[in-house]
């Protein structure tokens, strides 16, 4: 079996991060946020790995590289003409996909556990289709299984009145009757070829399409708030051995629960760290309390702050004077005290696109 991993779009709602990183590099728990799918992906025995990009793109190639590392072999697909939908890039891919069955995977869904049982099933009732369904809260986001009489009818992308509370999560495992499919159907009413329409065109022609419910998964990345949950399932599933060896922690520096910390990084000073915590190489940590599902980047420093829940990029520099929750802080950014620089208040440089609750 191949995978397909889609790792293009422009992940507006993210701005103003996505100016400059793509969506699927920020980091999660300090690792790239497409780190995750590979890993899914490899877990389960794939080796031949491609993956979608806009036209252009350099910076996925940087990080993720040919897939040695994982050791697996990694292509990457060029999405002609850009974003045109999910089932486009299937369609896009067909060169390198037909023989074998794949994999699809949203680069940016956050799915907790193994693929092992998706797989297992496809295999084993010799399937054209997999899909997996979670309940959300708000279907009318997703793609929509219309379920009757405990048969799979079709798949309703975003409706307005979704008919049940399950949602298409991004992972599908095909045959090559895909391709049969994605080249038939119609652009959507928003000029998408969609992954729910070419689903429903496989059950609509008998083809065998088989569905699980999962537990545990995220939705794709979509907001802010979404990064920091995503941050957060998957600190909860990292085990910490031995977590801080390579850094040089001082005497009055206090550690409590799971925490990493990386080569080079230096604690000192008054500073108290709960798990769980991970805080990348070379990075300085003084006077400061850092929190609960914290992910700290490389070459960060942070002083006289207090901070939770909150995902700081590499070479940040946080010396805030207050307690900072739930936040974004992207690469190279700076938040000071306006104590060492009066008057007090608040000073803000704020780009595009970006939101600040003060
Ligand atoms: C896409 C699909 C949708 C699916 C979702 C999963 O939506 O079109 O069917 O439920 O991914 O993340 P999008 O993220 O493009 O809004």
């Amino acid at each position: 079996m191949k995978a397909l991993i889609a790792a293009g779009g422009h992940a507006t709602r993210l701005r103003p991060i996505t100016y400059t990183t793509n969506k699927h590099l920020i980091p999660l728990a300090n690792k790239p946020m497409i780190f995750n799918a590979i890993e899914k992906i490899v877990e389960v025995g794939v080796r031949e790995i491609y993956i979608n990009i806009n036209p252009g793109e350099q910076e996925i190639q940087r990080y993720v590289g040919d897939g040695a590392r994982w050791g697996v072999h990694i292509t990457y697909v060029e999405q002609t003409g850009g974003p045109k939908g999910l089932a486009h890039i299937i369609k896009n891919a067909e060169g390198f996909l037909r023989g074998e069955p794949f994999l699809f995977y949203l680069g940016d869904n956050i799915i907790l556990g193994s693929l092992r049982r998706f797989v297992e099933q496809f295999q084993t009732e010799q399937l054209d289709c997999m899909l997996a369904f979670a309940h959300v809260s708000d279907p009318q986001r997703f793609g929509v299984p219309v379920i009757e009489n405990g048969k799979l009818v079709r798949i309703e992308e975003k409706p307005s009145n979704p008919q049940t509370d399950l949602a298409q999560a991004g992972i599908y495992i095909y045959s090559d009757s895909i391709f049969t499919a994605v080249n038939a159907i119609e652009p959507s009413a928003r000029g998408e070829f969609e992954i729910s329409d070419a689903n429903t065109y496989l059950i609509a022609k008998g083809y065998k399409v088989g569905w699980q419910e999962i537990t545990g998964w995220w939705k794709d990345t979509g907001k802010p708030e979404d990064l920091l949950e995503g941050n957060q399932l998957i600190m909860d599933e990292l085990h910490f051995a031995d977590g801080t060896k390579d850094a040089m922690i001082g005497p009055k520096v206090r550690i409590q629960g799971r925490v990493k910390i990386g080569k080079g990084t230096v604690v000192w000073d008054n500073v108290l760290i709960r798990g769980p915590v991970v805080i990348g190489e070379n990075s300085s940590i003084r006077e400061s309390y850092i929190g609960p599902y914290t992910a700290i980047g490389n070459h960060c420093t942070v002083e006289n702050t207090e901070i939770e829940h909150s995902i700081i990029m590499d070479n940040a520099q946080l010396n805030a004077g207050t307690r900072i929750v739930d936040s974004i802080v992207g690469k190279n950014a700076r938040i000071t005290s306006t104590k060492e620089t009066l008057p007090l208040g608040h000073k803000l440089v704020v780009g595009d696109n970006s939101q600040v609750e003060v």
